[in-house]
């Protein structure tokens, strides 16, 4: 149940009755202070024009239409027109006790629609870098999210598995297994074994010739270059795998639908553009003139699909995933995540897919950017000598200074629970660094901000379900077993129950955005409101009423399910007891 919404159909209902224009908007938004009660509408000031009356008239007489008894204790008109919402405690009270048996947490499942995410995606080339960390994780969180809230959602991890820059690569394999060495040694370093194919390629003669000749094999299906090509993924993809289980991701081979699978596909592409004049050729290669998006002298953008050799490129292949997805996945949506540098090429293909019908009508097709990472010094984020970081090295730095923030606690936790909470932590909080900022933006990555148990980290929000879990502990409950009514009546458990009816508001929001951001700061807001209550708010004192004491724990109660399951939206694990 999202109360914003149902305070939404109910001004609605009002705004007919004082015969409003149909399309006016309604701005609803949350108070900003308590003695502006819960919510604030807005919508008077809107009005004011269109019915020639001032804004606290309007106001007024949609406080007299407006039907809200049940659910509101008082509606008063403030300032030059806005309508201050105060919830009733026991609707409030009411509404939480439904939350606390769902098994959903009172958030019904929406209208499933089929949602292709791409995400992740690392080019098998290489090692992955930290711009697929961000993808990986915040496409992940979308995905989890989406999930949750009950659509069909189909991963798609659009590999880096072809493309000409695989011929030197199989060609330097091939020496090296000619050689004696197995794959797995040759292959340990990506980032070495790219640059060494590179500098052959560049400097040694007759091996350029080698690697064209190696492309042309492999697109033409070559038994034995594509038996070495194989091996090359293979091995890619389990270094990418080991980067999948650290960061406790849910992507997993099944959902590898890598570049090369359109293969078979670009040609028909090409040919069913060319037939509709929508390609045409210039200079040799086969191209798409945009006009919607000129430059400034009013030349139109160009979008190649074939090169004047006859190569293919990635954007032929990202025609062909959209055509797949759209139509044979049946995608109400498609979101993929990659940094903003693509931004231009995502828009030009959604612009050439719907002039060429290769995206339904319906099909909505969502490029989901993300800024880039840097390190503390604004730079773009690598190692001291310039090298591109590795995401697994990363990933167990993460955990070495997670069990140096967590050495100093005592605790009467053993080696194995330790080690793991370790883990949790360590990598809650590089996910959570990334996850907790505006995706669009660039952000700096810094590991003592990122394991503080201050501010709005993972590790702050991971403590403090400990906390709350430590309550039931002390209290000697099971959460299960708590029963009784929950009495609103302290301005912080009013704070707080509004704020945990409010969860579906956040996730609505990441599902419509693909903004995990958005639920990062409400479990943050949500846990800081849990510690306000709980210091004004005794619940295991002695002379805490038992009625009183029930109502409080079961607060708790939705309190921490809630920071759990947002916590696991997000990807992020959370222990009873640090
Ligand atoms: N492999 C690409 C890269 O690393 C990202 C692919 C994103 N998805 C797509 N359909 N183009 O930049």
């Amino acid at each position: 149940m999202n109360i914003q919404q149902l305070l939404l159909d109910r001004f609605k209902q009002a705004l007919g009755k004082i015969d409003a224009p149909k399309d006016t908007n309604l701005p609803l938004t949350r108070s900003t202070r308590p003695e502006f009660g819960d919510y604030q509408f807005n919508g008077a000031m809107a009005l004011a024009k269109a019915l020639k009356q001032k804004p606290r008239d309007i106001a007024e007489q949609i406080l007299s239409a407006v039907e809200l008894d049940d659910m509101v204790a008082k509606l008063e008109v403030a300032g030059p027109g806005f309508i201050n919402i105060h919830l009733r405690p026991q609707w409030l009270a009411q509404k939480l006790g439904d939350a606390l048996v769902h098994e959903h947490l009172g958030i019904d499942k929406e209208t499933p629609q089929t949602i292709v995410v791409d995400y992740s995606s690392p080019n098998l080339a290489k090692e992955m870098h930290v711009g697929h960390l961000r993808s990986t994780i915040i496409g992940d969180a979308v995905v989890r999210t989406l999930e949750f809230m009950g659509h069909k959602v189909i991963r798609q991890n659009h590999m880096g598995d072809w493309g000409t820059q695989f011929g030197m690569l199989l060609a330097h394999l091939s020496d090296k297994l000619a050689s004696d060495q197995v794959a797995e040694t040759a292959l340990s370093d990506l980032e070495d074994f790219y640059r060494e194919a590179k500098i052959r390629f560049d400097e040694e003669q007759g091996f350029a010739d080698r690697a064209r000749e190696y492309v042309v094999r492999l697109q033409g299906g070559d038994t034995q270059c594509s038996q070495l090509w194989q091996k090359f993924i293979d091995v890619s993809i389990a270094h990418s795998e080991e980067v999948y289980q650290k960061l406790n991701v849910t992507l997993s081979r099944g959902d590898i639908m890598g570049e090369s699978t359109y293969n078979k596909e670009l040609a028909g592409i090409v040919a069913q553009l060319k037939e509709a004049n929508i390609a045409v050729e210039d200079q040799g290669a086969q191209v798409v003139f945009l006009p919607e998006l000129a430059d400034k002298e009013g030349k139109p953008a160009v979008y190649i699909i074939q090169k004047s050799g006859g190569g293919y490129l990635y954007s032929t292949t990202d025609l062909a995933a959209m055509r797949y997805r759209s139509f044979d996945l049946d995608a109400d949506r498609i979101l993929i995540f990659t940094d903003a540098r693509q931004a231009l090429h995502f828009r030009q293909t959604e612009i050439v897919g719907r002039r060429a019908g290769l995206l339904r009508e319906s099909t909505t097709y969502e490029h989901c950017p993300f800024g880039m990472m840097l390190g503390k010094d604004g730079k773009p984020f690598k190692t001291r000598s310039g090298a591109t970081i590795k995401l697994a090295d990363l990933l167990d730095e993460a955990v070495q200074r997670s069990a140096t923030l967590l050495a100093s606690r005592d605790s009467e936790l053993n080696d194995q629970q330790r080690a793991e909470i370790v883990r949790k932590v360590g990598i809650g909080a590089v996910k959570y660094a990334d996850l907790s900022k505006n995706r669009t933006t660039d952000y700096i990555f810094d590991w003592d901000t990122m394991l503080s148990f201050e501010g709005n980290t993972a590790p702050y929000l991971q403590y403090a379900y400990t906390r709350v879990q430590s309550i039931f502990r002390k209290a000697g409950v099971a959460q299960e077993g708590i029963n009784g009514e929950l009495i609103i009546s302290e301005p912080q458990e009013r704070a707080l129950a509004v704020q945990l009816m409010q969860f579906i508001e956040a996730l609505q929001q990441v599902e419509k955005d693909a903004a995990p951001h958005v639920l990062c700061s409400y479990l943050f807001d949500l846990a800081s409101l849990f510690m306000t209550f709980y210091e004004a708010c005794p619940i295991l004192k002695t002379d805490v009423a038992a009625e009183l004491r029930q109502s409080r724990l079961l607060l708790a109660s939705l309190t921490a399910r809630t920071l759990k399951t947002g916590l696991e939206l997000l990807g992020i694990e959370t222990m009873e007891k640090m």
